[in-house]
Order: C-alpha cells, then sequence, then structure tokens
C-alpha cells in the first residue's frame, strides 16, 4: 500500500534511497517507486564535482537541479552527496600550491551549498577521507585531498566553509566499512579531533555496503559507539545495500576468488536471509534515535552499482528486484508478522 514503507519509520527517520536522473523523469517506474514509498533522496552521481563543475570556473547544475526539482515537488527530502571526494573529482582541483587548493576548495564548497541553500537539509561534506590501515597517514586516507592540502587540513576547510554557506544545514563525514573495528575506530577518532578543534560536524554518514553474511550486530555496534562516545552526534546511513554474495578480501583488491555469479538462479536461502537482515537492520536503526536516516543506494536491483563491482556479476542488493516489485526485504521491513 501507498507509503507504508517511509510511515512505518515516520518520526523516527527519512527512508531514502539513491537516485539519478533519468530514475525520476516523469513516467520512469522508480518515479512512481520513490512517490509512493520514500521521502529522501541522495544523487548517486550528479552532485559529485566531476559533475557539478567538470571544469574550472564554470557550474553544471542542470542534472542536479532535475533532482531538486523532483523532490520538491513530492516533498521529499534532498541529501547532498558529495562536496570533496578523492574520486570522481577533476584534477585540476589538486593543482597549484597549498594555498591555492585551499582557495579554490572553499570557492567550490561556497558556491555549491550556496546554490542549494535551504534546499539540500544534509551534506555529506568530506567522503572516505578515512584510511584504511593504520599506514603512515592514518587514521587520515593518503588521497589526492591530502597530498593536495598537504595534510588533513582540507576536511576543516571544507566544513567551516559549508557552515558559512548554509548554516542551516547538517554536515556530514561519510564512510565505508565503519562496520569494522580498525576503520570505525580512526574514523570516531578524527571526529573527537574535529569537535575539539571547534569545527561544526553533525553527523556521521555510515555508508553499509555489507554483504550477506555481515553480522548486523556489527552494523548496529557502529551506531551504538557513536551514541556511547559522542552526544548530539545523529547517524545517516548513507548508502546501504546487501550483496547477494560474500567475497574475500582478495576479491576487492584484485578482483580474485570473488564469489561465482549466481546469474537468474539466486538460492531462495540468499532470498531469505537478504530478507531477514533487513529486517533486523530496520528494526535495529528504529530502536536507536541517533538515526535520523536510512537510504539505499538505489531503488532496484536492475542499477545497482554492484552488479558492476568488485566484478561484472548479478547482483540483487536493495529492496526491488529486476522488474521494479518490490522483494521479500520489503515485505519483511514493512510486515512484522510476515513469515520469511
Ligand atoms: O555517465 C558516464 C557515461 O557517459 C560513460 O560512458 C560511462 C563509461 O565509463 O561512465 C559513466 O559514468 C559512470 C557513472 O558511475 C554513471 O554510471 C562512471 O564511469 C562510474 O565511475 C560511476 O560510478 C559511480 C561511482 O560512485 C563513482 O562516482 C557509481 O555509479 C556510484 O554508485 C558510486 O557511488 C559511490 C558513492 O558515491 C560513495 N561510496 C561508494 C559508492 C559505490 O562506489
Amino acid at each position: 500500500a501507498r507509503g507504508v514503507l517511509r510511515d512505518k519509520f515516520r518520526n523516527k527517520f527519512l527512508v531514502g534511497a539513491a537516485v539519478t536522473p533519468a530514475q525520476v523523469a516523469e513516467g520512469q517506474t522508480e518515479a512512481d517507486i520513490l512517490k509512493d514509498q520514500f521521502n529522501s533522496i541522495t544523487a548517486e552521481n550528479v552532485m559529485k564535482p566531476g559533475a557539478l563543475a567538470p571544469t574550472e570556473g564554470s557550474y553544471t547544475f542542470e542534472a542536479a537541479d532535475r533532482l531538486l526539482t523532483f523532490a520538491q515537488a513530492n516533498t521529499i527530502a534532498l541529501r547532498g552527496h558529495a562536496l570533496l571526494w578523492h574520486r570522481a573529482t577533476p584534477d585540476y582541483f589538486f593543482q597549484g600550491t597549498q594555498d591555492e587548493v585551499k582557495a579554490r576548495l572553499e570557492k567550490y564548497v561556497t558556491d555549491v551549498v550556496t546554490h542549494f541553500k535551504g534546499k539540500v537539509y544534509a551534506w555529506d561534506v568530506v567522503n572516505e577521507v578515512i584510511s584504511d590501515d593504520d599506514g603512515a597517514t592514518a587514521p587520515y586516507r593518503n588521497s589526492n585531498w591530502y597530498q593536495a592540502a598537504g595534510g588533513a587540513d582540507y576536511i576543516d576547510w571544507a566544513f567551516e566553509a559549508a557552515r558559512k554557506a548554509d548554516p542551516d544545514a547538517l554536515l556530514f563525514i561519510n564512510d565505508y566499512n565503519t562496520e569494522l573495528t580498525g576503520k570505525r575506530a580512526r574514523l570516531l577518532q578524527v571526529v573527537k579531533d574535529m569537535q575539539d578543534r571547534g569545527i561544526p560536524i553533525d553527523g556521521i554518514g555510515h555508508q553499509m555496503h555489507i554483504q550477506a553474511a555481515t553480522p548486523v550486530a556489527d552494523v548496529l555496534a557502529a551506531i551504538d559507539d557513536v551514541d556511547n562516545q559522542f552526544m548530539g552526534i545523529i547517524n545517516h546511513v548513507t548508502e546501504l545495500d546487501i550483496s547477494i554474495y560474500n567475497d574475500p578480501a582478495s576479491c576487492f583488491k584484485n578482483q580474485t576468488n570473488c564469489a561465482a555469479d549466481y546469474g537468474n538462479n539466486i538460492p531462495q536461502t540468499a532470498v531469505d536471509d537478504q530478507a531477514q537482515k533487513y529486517r533486523d537492520l530496520y528494526n535495529g536503526f528504529e530502536a536507536r534515535p541517533s538515526v535520523t536516516s536510512v537510504t539505499t543506494w538505489g531503488v532496484s536491483d536492475a542499477q545497482s552499482w554492484l552488479n558492476g563491482y568488485p566484478v561484472n556479476r548479478t547482483n540483487a542488493p536493495l529492496l526491488y528486484n529486476r522488474d521494479r516489485a518490490a522483494k521479500k526485504a520489503f515485505r519483511a521491513i514493512v510486515e512484522p508478522d510476515f513469515e520469511i
């Protein structure tokens, strides 16, 4: 029935999905699904620097503005993703002296946040700035940004500029693998240090691209750790999807020993396990008041990035199948009595 998903979590958290402009076009099935069941969207790609400012000094807001128009017309909130990232960002951002890099960064953040002022209610200000290991630059990722800025100061510059441009927007640090204890410890240390320096930060974005066997407890522990260690920091689950596979580290590293492609014959146990996991996760998020938004990274399985990552393979990580029909996972979430 209309609205059962978003209504189940009303006054708890916004129910979101990552989208493309094509998906929200008039008459698209995804657009109808979004109007029907969701109250938040995130741009899967068109609000990244490469999309908004492909060449220095000129902006291309048209695609992003189509998402904004759709959101406003349907009373759907718009999450901004992402101001600074080490990917999907033109090379010119990283050129010149530290002062030039800083001035360019501040201008970009100011211009983009100002364009969406009062319309984008929350921004992923920095995306994936935490290191995956305890290497030389830990807890920070040794990225193009880190190199160009001569260290991690660029994170502060971005948050300060964003706050100044739109004091009402919620500002997030967003990262993956927060369900892993090492990565999470580095992330929380960085947030603590930012707060100690007086940098304006409102929340932590947990991407939550998880695998079939990722324990639900590990995901919820990420939320609980934030709640236990901070006062007033909110949690957004920003990019949730549950792969139907379990891949070893080598698959992510060099695409070896990846789980075999199920093709169109996904085992019933995988479908059921995923539904149970979605149910347990949404129940867990609902029970944690610091979680104020839960976004899946896409609408239907047909369009998920996981069909191409870590290898080309049929995946089915979302709430709607390839025919855009609600999956068992959807019913598992919205119907407490539904037997998986
Ligand atoms: O639009 C172009 C098309 O014109 C061109 O012909 C084609 C050839 O490669 O590329 C198309 O762009 C691709 C774009 O997705 C749209 O499909 C890019 O190559 C491809 O790199 C891009 O991938 C996106 C990726 O971020 C990099 O920006 C994925 O869709 C998107 O799901 C993914 O999202 C990220 C989050 O932002 C951050 N967290 C991880 C998550 C998954 O990687």
